[in-house]
């Protein structure tokens, strides 16, 4: 029987077309970028997540000379929340990026990684709420989902185990 996993999100084509709350968030992210250290990629990644408390925090990609042992940003940033402030739900992650040698005149909207995908979700599952995803371009293109579940259809999750 064939069967069909389908999805809305919303396009915007600058920030202020976003709430006041999802603006501020979208441009922490931008700030966040600042805190990649990608010396070998040059894709310099940052994520800013809000928090039940109001409270933003950020994380950027952090690369290593053994290649596998670097994170991704909205890892990082995952990890300063719930050690900064454990209890506190995810409201929402948004993802921004730029890759030098393009600038900030690129079009392409990044989406969070498998691994990434996965962590979002855990934490979703473990807090019993879900998470706003907030993607974007360097030029200004934004897509808001707003359920990570539809980032990661049929997921595999603990109830597996
Ligand atoms: N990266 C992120 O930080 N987030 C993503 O969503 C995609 C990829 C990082 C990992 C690595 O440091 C660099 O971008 C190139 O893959």
């Amino acid at each position: 029987m064939k069967q069909q996993i389908s999805f809305d999100y919303q396009l915007f084509t600058s920030y202020e077309e976003l709430g006041k709350v999802f603006q501020e968030l979208l441009i922490s992210s931008k700030t966040a970028v600042k805190l990649s250290y990608a010396p070998y990629s040059r894709f310099h990644v940052g994520a800013a997540i809000l928090l039940s408390n109001g409270e933003i925090v950020k994380g950027g990609n952090q690369e290593n000379a053994s290649f596998p042992a670097g994170i991704c940003a909205e890892r990082v940033a995952l990890s300063v929340a719930s050690s900064l402030y454990p209890g506190e739900k995810v409201v929402a992650i948004a993802i921004a990026y730029i890759n030098p040698e393009v600038g900030d005149k690129q079009e392409d909207i990044l989406s969070p990684c498998g691994i990434c995908r996965q962590s979002i979700l855990e934490t979703a599952d473990r807090q019993q709420s879900d998470i706003q995803v907030l993607l974007s371009s360097p030029s200004g293109k934004i897509i808001l989902v707003d359920s990570a579940h539809h980032l990661l259809p049929l997921a595999f999750s603990s109830s597996n185990l």
